[in-house]
């Protein structure tokens, strides 16, 4: 029977980067998409057809999972994701689907954790005892943070403003998660597993700003924000309470050092090594320097 591959979230980071990497397969792949025109830049693709998700709207899941054979789990960073990931599983079951490969975080299963990595592992437990077959990729920090949320203020000022003192994390290059997830999602070897998913080596934000210098030929500098300040810069871009919460906790764990572990999950894999911060620097210049 032939595949069809269905990417929630796909215009977001990482589904961006899978529907890319299965265009190339033998498969029929179902962009998930919030609004259609969104997802535009996938009708380039022949094996890519567009299907509508809201996940406020569950009637438009029926829709989008009806023929599906294997589904690529995104949820959003939002406070129902728990409610949003269960409502997807019950649909993946309901249609007959037979294997969910889930994006989770890196260190989720850490007893008692941060609060988004117990999000995660309520909605991993979840997929666990569904009987769904499933695969969890539980990737660090990804590098492209340092485009969507410090991109302006690099651009602009030159500056990168994170809470990190000198912790050092083993950022991942989404293009990597997405390399792992089209092996795992066209051969099936994986089930039951959950794979840590790192870069090849941990660096600091000063490191960072570094790569970023070179590559950009401009100063780029890293200014280490006292927590306070940051919690205040946050909530006066008027983001939610639990949100600041969330995103503070995570900057603790990972300031202590706690997303520094490396491992050699990508390569084994892939066939190929994690691209490295200085890769992707490179790839990714021109979202670094002013127009
Ligand atoms: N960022 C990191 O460093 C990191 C690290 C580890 C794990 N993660 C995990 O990665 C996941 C997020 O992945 P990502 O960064 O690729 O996502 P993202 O870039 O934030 O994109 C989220 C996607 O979900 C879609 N979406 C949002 N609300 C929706 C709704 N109501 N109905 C249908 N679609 C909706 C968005 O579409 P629209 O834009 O059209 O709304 C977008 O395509 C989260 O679970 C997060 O915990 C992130």
């Amino acid at each position: 029977m032939h595949e069809t591959i269905l990417v929630t979230g796909a215009t977001g980071t990482v589904g961006n980067e899978v529907i890319e990497a299965l265009s190339s397969q033998n498969v029929r792949v179902r962009a998930g998409v919030h609004s259609i025109i969104k997802g535009d830049r996938f009708r380039v693709f022949p094996n890519v057809d567009l299907v509508e998700i809201d996940y406020a709207r569950p009637e438009s899941l029926r829709v989008a999972y009806t023929g599906v054979t294997r589904v690529f789990q995104i949820t959003p960073f939002t406070q129902d994701q728990v409610e949003i990931a269960k409502r997807l599983i019950d649909m993946a079951k309901e249609v007959g689907v037979k294997q969910i490969v889930k994006l989770s975080a890196s260190g989720a299963d850490a007893e008692p954790g941060i609060q988004m990595g117990r999000w995660h592992r309520e909605a991993e437990q979840y997929l666990e005892s569904s009987g769904v077959p499933y695969t969890i990729l539980r990737p660090t920090s990804f590098m492209q943070n340092f485009i969507a949320y410090q991109g302006a203020s690099i651009v602009h000022e030159g500056k990168i403003y994170q809470p990190l003192g000198s912790g050092k994390v083993s950022y991942i290059d989404a293009h990597d998660i997405a390399a792992v997830a089209k092996v795992v999602l066209t051969q099936s070897n994986f089930d039951g597993e959950a794979l840590e998913l790192t870069g090849p080596e941990a660096i600091s934000v000063e490191e960072v700003a570094g790569i970023l210098s070179r590559v950009s030929g401009r100063t780029i500098t890293y200014v280490d924000v006292p927590e306070e300040a940051a919690r205040q810069a946050m909530s006066s871009q008027h983001l939610p309470d639990w949100m600041v919460d969330a995103m503070l906790e995570l900057n603790q764990i990972l300031k202590a050092g706690y997303g520094a572990h490396v491992t050699n999950t990508v390569a084994q894999i892939t066939g190929r090594p994690a691209r490295t911060f200085a890769e992707f620097a490179q790839n990714n210049a021109h979202c670094f320097i002013a127009e």
